[in-house]
């Protein structure tokens, strides 16, 4: 741990080596989604300086640092074995990237702490990798076997197993219905409570199966783990707090590239970037306290890019995929 409680490797053979090595550090197989529309987008700069707020296996920063020369980039990522995964595609980029096993939510810190105070451009691609959902030790998916755990970063916090144990069946019911937005979310809850201790994945899903049967080719337990794992990682949280620090690190001209992949991430992306592209002209009944605020922000997509059908047909994750893209004021 560095001396503000995050991770940092500058790329070279040493520092790899240095990696602990339990970890499963095998090439990532996680397919990148709107890489080219990112990356247009961005009109990545020779000499610019580029943060990707999620790493994950590596695809977007390695396309952001290839695209142009002496292009410097500070990887985070919450999860420090995608960063390991990551790492090893990164090498040949060597002291140009600079990566940080941190949450996105803590931007402005990690990046002023690593001289990253003004950047060209900043993407954060949302919520997990199929690295991440493969994985039967994390509990993102409904494999057999492993623990449910749930979080990007496995250091801190409650784990999915233990949300579900220990909430009552009211406030399980209301996560599973704010988060996932599951109907069924009353009926899952109580199948949860009365099924309870729950300490697999596997175990998790079969119950919610059995609770509510199977409707079409989605599995019945989808939504009930989104909802977990974005309270579990306060996903809706640190995204609220990254926008806002990731504006104010941006050059004149600079953008900012999300891309969400489910209704409740856009909604926040979408608003954000609306209120941060007006400007606020101080009316008669304002409430006290607010002040004359000018735009941060022009919006480059009114509407977010999604991924065409070739991509979809080749990349099912990405059906879902909204990009949006804004620039600095
Ligand atoms: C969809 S993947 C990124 C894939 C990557 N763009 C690529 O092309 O390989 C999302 C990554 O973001 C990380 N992540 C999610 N929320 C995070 C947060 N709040 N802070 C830092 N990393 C986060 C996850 O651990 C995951 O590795």
């Amino acid at each position: 741990m560095g001396q503000s409680g995050y991770l940092t490797f500058g790329l070279s053979f040493a520092s790899l080596f240095a990696l602990p090595t339990h970890s499963r550090v095998v090439t990532p197989q996680h397919v990148t989604v709107l890489l080219d529309e990112t990356l247009s987008e961005l009109a990545i700069k020779p000499g610019g300086r580029y943060i990707d707020g999620t790493v994950g296996g590596g695809g977007h920063s390695e396309a952001i640092l290839a695209s142009a020369p002496d292009v410097e980039l500070l990887g985070l990522d919450a999860d420090s074995a995608a960063l390991e995964r990551a790492a090893l595609r990164l090498l040949p980029f060597g002291s140009r990237v600079k990566l940080v096993n941190a949450n996105f939510a803590q931007l402005s810190a990690v990046a002023r702490a690593n001289g990253f105070d003004q950047v060209d451009g900043i993407v954060l691609d949302l919520g997990l990798s199929s690295d991440q959902l493969g994985d039967p030790d994390r509990g993102f998916g409904f494999i057999a076997g492993g623990p449910l755990d749930m979080r990007f970063d496995q250091t801190r916090g409650q784990s999915a197993a233990d949300m579900i144990n220990l909430l009552d069946q009211d406030e399980l019911a209301d996560l599973i219905y704010r988060y996932g937005e599951e109907p069924a979310s009353r009926k899952i809850a109580r199948s949860i409570v009365a099924a309870r201790p729950i300490h697999t994945a596997d175990q998790l899903a079969a119950v919610i199966e059995k609770a509510v049967g199977r409707r079409g080719r989605i599995h019945p337990a989808t939504l009930t783990f989104q909802a977990l794992r974005i309270a579990v990682n306060d996903e809706l949280g640190s995204l609220m707090s990254a926008l806002p620090q990731a504006t104010e690190l941006l050059h004149r001209g600079g953008r900012l590239a999300v891309i969400s992949f489910h209704s409740l991430e856009d909604r926040i992306v979408k608003e954000y970037f609306r209120s941060a592209s007006q400007e606020h002209v101080p009316q008669p009944d304002d409430p006290p306290g607010l002040v004359y605020r000018s735009a941060a922000l022009r919006l480059i997509t009114r509407k977010p890019i999604v991924a065409s059908e070739v991509e979809v047909v080749s990349n099912p994750r990405a059906r879902s995929a909204k990009l949006r893209i804004a620039e600095k004021l």
